[in-house]
């Protein structure tokens, strides 16, 4: 996929993975929409990206993704400035185990609130151009982070959705591909709330796992994890995929299929 002027949105933008992922699709061409709750950093981060790439490639929208009538009044004034929707980045997120209603609001509702309005616009049956939908997961979305277990639910949640949703575009011919990041650590302001009481509740005693975690494997930088984020958006042979990256690399997961990638231990019944 060519990006040249292609309109994109990208939620939890403001920021961390959200800012690598817009400014990897400024420097390949693209249009970009930002969308984040956290106001005065999206027009900090708006002014910055005015004077490096021309006033006219992006504008800032300040919405929360776990309202209906924030996320759907935002894509509509998008549609309305740039006239489409070419690619959608799901990927406001927060831990917060505590209040995990939030948590689950936010994770896992943004990301299926985003999916289905956003499929509105872009789907060619709404006479929309087709495209692609990147929902941001984590490694935590594959397997537990042992003192996040509502994140860990969300991000599981997110692989699910959008592996089904997936496969119901392709059956549906809707044009639009739904693919799926799952990154290790990354620097970012996410993970300096992993050892506060205000984020992890009761899970606090268990604080110094995360610390242990990054000991021993280390932290992902936000550009390298956006370097995958654009095969995810090119590579037109990927729907349904989910590529994880840590430390050592980016891989494409393969999941359990009838008949295929069976669990290697069979249990008799017997
Ligand atoms: N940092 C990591 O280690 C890591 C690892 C794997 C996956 N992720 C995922 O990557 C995504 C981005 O995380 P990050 O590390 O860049 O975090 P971050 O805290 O640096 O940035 C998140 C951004 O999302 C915005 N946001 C939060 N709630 C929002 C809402 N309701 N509506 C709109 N915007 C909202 C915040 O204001 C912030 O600007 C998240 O989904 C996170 O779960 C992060």
């Amino acid at each position: 996929m060519d990006l040249k002027d292609k309109v994109c949105v990208v939620t939890g933008a403001a920021q961390g993975l959200g800012r690598s992922f817009v400014e990897i699709l400024l420097r390949n061409g693209a249009k970009v929409a930002l969308i984040d709750v956290n106001k005065s950093l999206g027009d900090e981060l708006k002014s910055t990206l005015d004077q490096e790439y021309g006033r006219d490639r992006t504008e800032f929208y300040t919405a929360d993704v776990s309202s209906e009538e924030d996320f759907k009044g935002v894509l509509e004034k998008i549609v309305g400035t740039f006239g489409r929707i070419d690619i959608l980045c799901n990927n406001a997120g927060i831990i917060n185990e505590k209040h995990w209603e939030k948590t689950i609001a936010i994770n896992l509702g943004g990301v299926v609130r985003g999916t289905y309005l956003a499929l509105e616009h872009m789907k060619k049956e709404n006479s929309g151009n087709g495209g692609v939908i990147v929902n941001i997961s984590s490694m935590a979305g594959l397997g537990p982070l042992p003192m996040a277990p509502i994140y860990t639910a969300t991000k599981h949640g997110v692989v699910g959705f959008s592996r089904a949703m997936a496969a119901v575009s392709k059956l549906a011919n809707y044009g639009v591909r739904i693919n799926v990041l799952c990154p290790w650590f990354v620097k970012t302001s996410l993970l300096s709330v992993m050892s506060s009481e205000e984020h992890i509740g009761s899970f606090f005693p268990l604080k110094g796992i995360a610390d242990t975690m990054l000991e021993n494997h280390g932290c992902l930088e936000a550009d390298v994890v956006a370097k995958a984020f654009l095969v995810l958006v090119k590579d037109e042979s990927k729907n349904g995929d989910v590529l994880m990256i840590d430390p050592e690399g980016a891989a494409f997961v393969s999941f359990p299929e009838r008949g295929k990638n069976m669990p290697s231990t069979p249990v008799s019944l017997e």
